[in-house]
């Protein structure tokens, strides 16, 4: 059975996907290359249910590469408004494991593991009449998902792409991105290379500086900025944003460097009794340490629970807690109401006492 969503459901409501946690068989239903090192894989599912999501959230995807279990996470280059379908615009990492058998070993019709979405890195999430994308390199895939939601739903949102690339071999979604600016008088992009060796490069060439800033985004400080992109990009451009006025509460970055989740200062574990897990559907308990997490007790007796980050990012590893206290370290990966509503994440949820959770 389809599924029908109201225009606006599609850019603010994005729990519906997520509050069913179970993973998703996707199958691929075209790749296209983008670049020589970046190409876009559509998956859809095979009973055709929507997948809901805010523009800029993020899924977790699963395979077995090579014998092992592999999952990462990649933001979805494709917009909420077109639901049916997932996009993932990935770039081939020389050492990444998972980039590298989507590009040289998945093909059109073949299956992989899905969950999510999940993140905030979205203008859902941050609403304002007035926003400025800050791409680098494939860091646009988040900002081409809500360019295109907002020019598929009319939203008039007064929208700026600054997108920075390497050289005019690199750029991705170059054509896809003009021809939205054309058709919207609401979206403007500047499309900007480090190096021209041809000199045929019509726009900005150039590294992202005050100047570039101030010259195409006048008005920068009266907006929500969004910024995506290697890290030392990302912290360039912040520190860029931060000297040019913008304040620091407007400035939403997407990273997968994560915060080191300390465990909880523990005085004296000398003696300490642990405390039980029990997973109410298998049936099965376990005592830990002082500090453990609840995946570590599921890992000791034998129960698999999904995860990505396994640092309370990415929320792949959200399970229910029936009883009990839990600390929970995270890192974004699951709002507070969903903790008020007894959901945990396994990877960084660490018990005060005894604990049920239904796994
Ligand atoms: S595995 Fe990513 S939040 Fe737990």
């Amino acid at each position: 059975m389809s599924t029908v969503f109201a225009p606006g459901a599609l850019l603010h409501d994005h729990d519906r996907w997520d509050d069913d946690p179970s993973p998703r068989m996707l199958r691929c239903s075209r790749i296209v290359a983008r670049t020589p090192h970046i190409s876009t894989f559509e998956f859809v599912s095979d009973d055709r249910r929507a997948l809901p999501r805010a523009a800029g959230q993020y899924v977790t995807v699963s395979a077995d590469i090579d014998g092992e279990r592999v999952s990462r996470c990649y933001t979805v280059s494709s917009p909420p408004t077109r639901p049916y379908s997932v996009q993932l615009t990935v770039k081939r990492e020389a050492d990444g494991v998972f980039s590298r058998w989507l590009h040289d070993t998945l093909q059109v019709g073949d299956r992989l593991e899905l969950s999510g979405p999940a993140g905030e890195f979205s203008t859902a999430f941050h609403p304002s009449e007035r926003v400025l994308l800050l791409a680098a390199g494939v860091g646009i895939t988040p900002m081409i998902a809500v360019l295109e939601a907002l020019h598929d739903l009319g939203d008039g949102t007064d929208a700026v792409l600054l997108h920075n690339s390497h050289d005019p071999s690199s750029v991705v979604f170059e054509r896809e991105l003009s021809a939205l600016a054309e058709r919207n008088d609401t979206i403007r992009v500047v499309q900007a290379v480090s190096v021209d060796p041809a000199g045929t490069w019509a726009g900005p060439v150039g590294r992202l500086d005050a100047e570039m800033l101030t010259q195409h985004v006048p008005d920068l400080t009266t907006r929500e900025v969004f910024v995506c992109g290697p890290d030392a990009y990302m912290q360039h451009a912040v520190a860029l944003l931060e000297e040019l006025g913008v304040p620091v509460e407007r400035i939403h970055v997407e990273s997968f460097v994560l915060a080191e989740i300390a465990p909880p200062e523990v005085n004296d574990t000398a003696g300490a009794p642990g405390h039980t897990v029990s997973f109410a559907r298998s049936g099965k308990s376990v005592v830990i340490a002082e500090g453990e997490t609840v995946l570590q007790a599921a890992k000791q007796v034998g129960i698999r629970i999904m995860t990505s980050c396994q640092n309370g990012l990415c929320g792949t590893c959200k399970i229910v807690k029936i009883a009990g206290e839990v600390d929970i370290a995270h890192n974004g990966g699951i709002r507070q109401r969903e903790i008020d509503a007894g959901k945990i994440l396994a990877c960084c949820s660490r018990p005060k006492g005894p604990v049920e959770v239904d796994v």
